[in-house]
């Protein structure tokens, strides 16, 4: 019994887990109910007296250094786990879950087909001044988007605010004084208006801004028009009205033929037939001149988009809070990453 048992203890003291299961099988083999050494222990009782004590003695080291084994080699695992040992750079990534939200795929769309027209992405602060959102944008200091209904005020003074439109980050782009500028710049702006299916108090624009010679109101149109054709299909049409901006003259707001009926009439184009989506412009010559830009030498136009309009004609979705709610019967619709 002392050869078998020494021969264990070396096979014991030699043993190196490959895995948590190999040490779970190792446990299980040597000290489980029906493992080695118990059956060992039960041996016992058949050894003759005189040899007990070292029998004894010899099998209690072989049971701790089974035990100490097991717990040196999960150690062994558990200080692994995480480490960079366990880290394996190949390994495939688990399975995507999860949809992108629809804003985040109408920005994605709309960003790529101004980008092949050569248009850089420009970003801005959402937490502003009234110089960027308003002054520099020549709003008259009465004008009512500046009235506290309509915007989020931090503090009066100094005027610290919420921007209500992407037009600030037309302002920053100019003041950095970099010619020509062809940017778009999307971004999340603040209202204080009552939530319903149509408003909300957050939303987001697209705003885009080009400057450099020569730029006419013809290039606006065909910018506009090349774009609707790439976003909601050959064929869909435009039109434009004459409209009102403090920072664009001449300004105007863009109609798209109605998506959803085609143009013959339907409620969401309350049976006009067309859709609003932009307003639009040429930059007014004296917000040029005050950005330091000559209005003799350069033009240009800009124009702002609401992207929860756009997204709700691709998707045909009638009521906006649902962007905002993340509702997942509604999220889980969309396209994977
Ligand atoms: N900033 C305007 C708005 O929020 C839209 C706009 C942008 C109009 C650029 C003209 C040019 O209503």
């Amino acid at each position: 019994m002392k050869e078998k048992i020494e021969q264990i203890l070396g096979e014991v003291k030699a043993f190196n887990a490959e895995s948590k299961d190999a040490l779970e099988a190792f446990r299980i083999t040597y000290l489980s109910k029906k493992g080695v050494i118990p059956a060992l222990f039960a041996d016992f009782k058949n050894v003759a007296p005189e040899l007990r004590k070292e029998m004894g003695m010899k099998l209690n080291e072989l049971k701790n250094a089974v035990q100490e084994k097991v717990e040196e080699q999960l150690q062994k695992f558990e200080s692994q786990h995480g480490s960079e040992a366990d880290f394996d750079m190949s390994m495939p990534a688990n399975e995507m879950k999860g949809a992108r939200h629809p804003l985040s795929i109408v920005r994605r769309d709309i960003n790529e087909i101004f980008e092949h027209l050569g248009f850089t992405i420009a970003d801005g602060p959402e937490v502003e001044d009234d110089f960027h959102v308003f002054s520099a944008l020549n709003f008259p200091p009465d004008h009512p988007a500046r009235d506290m209904q309509d915007t989020f005020f931090i503090h009066k003074a100094p005027d610290v605010l919420l921007r209500t439109h992407t037009s600030s980050i037309q302002v920053r782009v100019m003041e950095q004084g970099k010619l020509p500028i062809r940017i778009i710049a999307p971004g999340r702006v603040f209202r204080n208006e009552a939530i319903s299916a149509r408003a909300h108090c957050i939303f987001h624009q697209i705003e885009g801004l080009y400057i450099d010679e020569n730029v006419s109101f013809a290039d606006l149109k065909q910018t506009l028009y090349h774009f609707v054709q790439e976003f909601f299909g050959e064929g869909t049409k435009v039109r434009f009205r004459p409209s009102y901006f403090p920072f664009t003259e001449t300004s105007a707001e863009m109609d798209i033929s109605c998506n959803i009926c085609g143009g013959k009439g339907c409620n969401i184009c309350k049976h006009t037939g067309w859709v609003e989506i932009l307003g639009c412009g040429m930059c007014d010559p004296n917000i040029l001149i005050s950005s330091g830009i000559d209005p003799e030498k350069y033009t240009g136009f800009a124009f702002g988009m609401g992207v929860e309009r756009i997204a709700m004609l691709k998707y045909q979705i009638n009521d906006l809070r649902l962007f905002f709610e993340n509702d997942l019967r509604f999220l889980e619709q969309f396209e994977l990453a």
